[in-house]
């Protein structure tokens, strides 16, 4: 395919932490600072992925219902990430799943700001969280190394603008540019089968514009782009490159981590899900013999 212009996109997200440091909390609040007042109150968040504005620079986030996702889409190469949020809650400081997630930044080779969260607690104890990040190399920079920190609470929302404005700094140093005048592709983040619309899949365009009309295979499904929808349910025209998006128009659910790409036509599309369909059978027997 030919290339055409790269063009600056928005850095791609994602919050990881332990259990209960307060990952959901930090995005809704995000969230609900970056919406304009007066619609704050009535927005429920259709997907867990949405873009904010910070000086005029976009910042896409994705939450992680769990590391599977992420994992599964590193495992097929996909690198879907371009900073990770760790979060660490200050009370309770760093836990397994916060090492897991330190490891799995690392495999990815994906800069990680710490985000020490809930400091409005009084048993908060952010030193104790710098110090025990230490033993897991992750050095900030208060402790003489280059990680960038920021002490925040999801809670009053201390500090928001600071790590919206820390990503922002963050990804000054990442190259990042994409083609959008090329077929879209992307990855999948999730997918369901929803009682009235449908499979319903959010996927994250990663290069290319993706518009309703569009024909796309992701896996072993395929389908046509009925509407594209954004974090409100708002129908959307088109998902320029770093645009997390609700699809609706597949045949069936793809799977978290699934790539997914823009082909000519319906044939094209049924003969690859079908061939890769058949891939799948292939080794669950292939498994099951063995
Ligand atoms: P999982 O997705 O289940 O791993 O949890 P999570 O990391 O998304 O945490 P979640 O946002 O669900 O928050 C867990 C609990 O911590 C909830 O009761 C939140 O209200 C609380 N919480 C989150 N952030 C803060 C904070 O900054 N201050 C205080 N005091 N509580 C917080
Ligand atoms: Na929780
Ligand atoms: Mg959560």
């Amino acid at each position: 395919e030919e290339q055409g212009e790269l063009v600056w996109r928005a850095p791609v997200v994602t919050i990881m932490g332990h259990v209960d440091h307060g990952k959901t909390s930090l995005l809704d609040a995000i969230r609900k600072t970056n919406v304009q007042t007066g619609e704050a109150g009535g927005i429920t968040q259709h997907i867990g992925a949405y873009q904010v504005e910070q000086n005029g620079k976009k910042i896409t986030f994705i939450d992680t219902p769990g590391h599977a996702a992420f994992t599964a889409m590193r495992s097929r190469g996909a690198k879907s990430t371009d900073i990770v949020i760790l979060v660490v809650a200050a009370d309770d400081g760093v836990m397994p799943q916060t090492i897991e997630a330190i490891n799995h930044a690392r495999a990815a080779k994906v800069p990680v700001i710490v985000a020490i969260n809930k400091i409005d607690k009084p048993s908060a104890d952010p030193t104790r969280v710098r110090t025990e990040l230490l033993q897991h190399e992750i050095f900030v920079e208060s402790m003489g190394g280059e990680t960038l920190d920021v002490e925040v609470s999801a809670k009053t929302g201390e500090n928001l603008d600071k790590l919206l404005e820390t990503i922002l700094l963050q990804s000054e140093v990442l190259d990042l540019k994409a083609d959008p005048n090329r077929t879209a592709e992307g990855t999948v983040i999730e997918a369901k089968l929803d009682k009235g619309r449908g499979p319903v899949a959010t996927v994250l365009v990663q290069r290319g514009t993706l518009r309703p009309g569009d024909i796309v295979v992701a896996g072993s499904e395929w389908g046509r782009v009925r509407a594209l929808l954004d974090d409100r349910g708002v129908a959307m025209s088109e998902a320029e490159p770093s645009t997390p998006v609700e699809v609706l128009g597949f045949q069936g659910a793809p799977a978290a981590g699934d790539r997914f790409a823009v082909v000519e036509t319906e044939a094209r599309a049924r003969e690859i899900a079908d061939y890769r369909a058949r891939q799948k059978r292939e080794k669950a027997v292939a498994r099951q013999t063995t």
